[in-house]
């Protein structure tokens, strides 16, 4: 038998919810953007600047290869959490847009020709729209975007109508940032593979809510961030399938990522370490190290069910209010809730929840394509995380219906 998740006592684990905003206990919920660190974070970090620091990969003294083997084994802790099958599939880069990036600048930039096509749903981030439409820029590569229906649901006949010979790439969100879609990335990616497509799928809103298992998916490559799965920010990966990486050119030169060096050739490191030029954020591998044992220690599962039902309870205590409407209504959902109050601007609705300790995201959330799609120019989005409480669902709710009276 499971034990009730104890919300409670992974609150303690959070020094920042007991601190007040404007004289009220924090209402956070804006994980999305970005998550709240537990204390075994903010310790695991400090520690290792107190006792363990040092440049990784180039010493001989202890401390070097204490550091080294601290970030080499967050690398292990990664794989491990996302069912990659062997460590050199893990590349340590900033964070999610930098995975991206990186694949547009090297595996994309030596596989794609001029009339291929990228394809994209009409839910991505920006991070996952404008690499594509540079690397357009650059090659004369076509981006294509299927559609979602009224619900923000990818219509799977539209995306398959959009699948041909052409398609190179089929680049996707597994959970939508300002809508919380949970988009069907299992027939997605096995209708892009029958196409001889390859897939990347930006798991940035996805990893800390849900298991992930990149081999199970078969997807070949799958990017996120540290920041939003309880780590620090500054530090995210890059899974790709070994194959493919080790067919990639490098996309940063520098130290640490060459085999040798001359002045007239270069050769370069296999990966990952091709792919990691430079010092990289090591405090921050270990910091994103503790974030994921903490989150195993909580368990996965356990905060996926969570937030599902805090997710329900909030669907159904906002729909009561009049004039609010919720965009967004997939019928799988992550624990994100978009809204706009009728007659009053999303910005003001922030403000005024600002007032009441409440912390939510406004604006179009880096996905100014599908506010498009729906007619607004910003929603308000309250987003859910294994910390957060129906009774901080119930203060949202008061505090929306106060805005409303002070508008009306
Ligand atoms: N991509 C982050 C968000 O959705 C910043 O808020």
């Amino acid at each position: 038998m499971t034990t009730a998740y104890d919300v409670a006592a992974v609150r303690e684990d959070f020094p920042i919810l007991d601190t007040t905003v404007r004289g009220k206990p924090l209402v956070f919920l804006d994980t999305a953007a970005s998550a709240q660190k537990p204390r075994a974070v903010i310790e695991a970090i400090s520690e290792f600047y107190e006792t363990h620091y040092a440049n990784i990969h180039r010493g001989v003294y202890q401390l070097s290869a204490d550091a080294t083997q601290r970030y080499e084994g967050s690398r292990d802790t990664v794989q491990q959490f996302i069912g990659a099958t062997d460590r050199r599939e893990v590349v340590f880069v900033r964070n999610a847009t930098e995975a991206i990036n990186l694949v547009a600048h090297t595996w994309a930039e030596k596989n794609l020709q001029a009339g291929d096509e990228v394809l994209i749903t009409a839910l991505e981030h920006h991070a996952n729209i404008v690499p594509w439409q540079m690397l357009g820029q650059r090659k004369g590569i076509r981006l294509r975007v299927a559609p979602v229906n009224e619900r923000g649901e990818v219509v799977l006949e539209e995306f398959e109508k959009l699948l041909n010979d052409r398609t190179r790439l089929v680049a996707v969100a597994q959970v939508s940032n300002a809508l919380g879609t949970i988009l069907p990335l299992e027939s997605m990616i096995e209708l892009a593979h029958k196409r001889g497509a390859r897939v990347l799928v930006d798991g940035a809103q996805a990893i800390p809510h849900m298991p992930v298992d990149v081999g199970q998916m078969d997807c070949d490559f799958y990017v996120f961030s540290g920041h939003k799965l309880l780590g620090p920010s500054g530090i995210g990966v890059l899974y790709g399938k070994l194959s493919l990486l080790e067919a990639m050119p490098p996309f940063l030169g520098g130290g640490d990522m060459i085999e040798s060096v001359s002045f007239e050739k270069s050769t370069y490191a296999p990966p990952p370490a091709r792919f990691e030029a430079g010092t990289p954020d090591i405090a921050g591998a270990v910091g994103l190290d503790a974030a994921i044992q903490y989150l195993q220690g909580v368990g996965i599962e356990r905060v996926a069910l969570w937030e599902h039902e805090l997710l329900e309870y909030a669907t159904a205590k906002l729909s009561e209010i009049d004039g609010l409407r919720i965009i967004g209504t997939a019928a799988e959902k992550s624990a994100v809730l978009s809204f706009v109050l009728e007659g009053v601007h999303a910005h003001d609705v922030g403000t005024a929840l600002d007032q009441a300790g409440v912390a939510v995201r406004v604006g179009h959330h880096c996905a100014q394509p599908v506010m498009e799609i729906f007619g607004v120019p910003a929603t308000v989005r309250a987003s859910f995380a294994l910390y957060n409480t129906r009774n901080e669902v119930d203060q949202l709710a008061a505090a929306l219906r106060e805005t409303l009276e002070i508008f009306r």
